[in-house]
């Protein structure tokens, strides 16, 4: 799949690299076009630099790995107020928290539906923010794999942005639709915190049992 990365820090690497050890093509793009390429040539001879405005048409998906404070920017470079993203997958990576404060940036709603009004008529899911871009590809057991909690409005979208998840070797859950993006922006914030506090967030979530976890399995299907 051609995977559009708009993007060009190391987040964009990071994940284009897995993506293209999983037989990907990642397509980089970014304000600057020099380190468009910069980005293309660390992750491999897989992925290649396009100008932003070429995403829309070459990319099958958009991953948007920018700082939060550069996704309007970033965005209207490709061209989104025109539609031109209408249909697309659009993932969210960005994580519009304050480092110091630890408080999300926008004051109600969540990053992902600012995105998804930014580039009317994309299919916007929230994914992939939590987690450090290092921790990908997950090569180790099955039953230790990263759950990436995702979110989004339109099941295809969903769907396409879960097999993303599981090429890097991550476990998607799908927690509900794109009104839950703020909450999962929040926990990277919560994560945050509790790392400040000298704590791994690893072990400030609780353990469920398993008779728990297969009766709640049972209760989705
Ligand atoms: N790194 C991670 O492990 C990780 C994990 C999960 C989520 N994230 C999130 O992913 C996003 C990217 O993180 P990163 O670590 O890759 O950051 P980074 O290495 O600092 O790269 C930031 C990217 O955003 C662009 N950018 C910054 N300000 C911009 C502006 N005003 N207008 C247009 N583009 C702008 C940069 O372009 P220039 O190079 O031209 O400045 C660069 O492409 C952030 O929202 C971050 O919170 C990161």
């Amino acid at each position: 799949m051609n995977i559009g990365i708009l993007g060009t820090g190391d987040l964009a690497v990071t994940l284009g690299r897995a993506w293209a050890r999983a037989g990907h093509s990642p397509l980089v793009a970014g304000r600057n076009r020099p380190r468009a390429k910069g980005a293309a040539d660390r992750i491999g001879p897989e992925a290649e630099a396009v100008d932003t405005a070429d995403l829309a048409v070459r990319a099958d998906v958009l991953v948007v790995a920018v700082a939060w404070e550069g996704v309007e920017t970033a965005l209207s470079l490709v061209g989104t107020s025109a539609g031109a993203l209408a249909g697309m997958t659009l993932v969210d990576c960005t994580n519009p928290v304050d480092y110091t404060t630890c408080e999300l940036k926008p004051a109600t709603g969540s990053a992902a539906e600012l995105v998804a009004r930014m580039a009317p008529g994309a299919h916007v899911v929230k994914a992939l923010h939590l987690f450090a871009g290092a921790s990908w590809p997950y090569v180790g057991p099955r039953e230790s794999a990263p759950v990436v909690a995702i979110c989004g409005d339109d099941s295809g979208a969903l769907d396409r942005a879960a097999a993303l998840v599981q090429d890097l070797g991550g476990r998607p859950a799908v927690v509900g639709g794109l009104t839950s993006a703020r909450q999962l922006e929040e926990a990277a914030g919560f994560v945050m915190r509790v790392v400040a506090s000298g704590h791994n967030p690893r072990f400030a979530v609780p353990d469920v049992d398993p008779a728990l976890l297969r009766a709640a399995q049972t209760t989705a299907k």
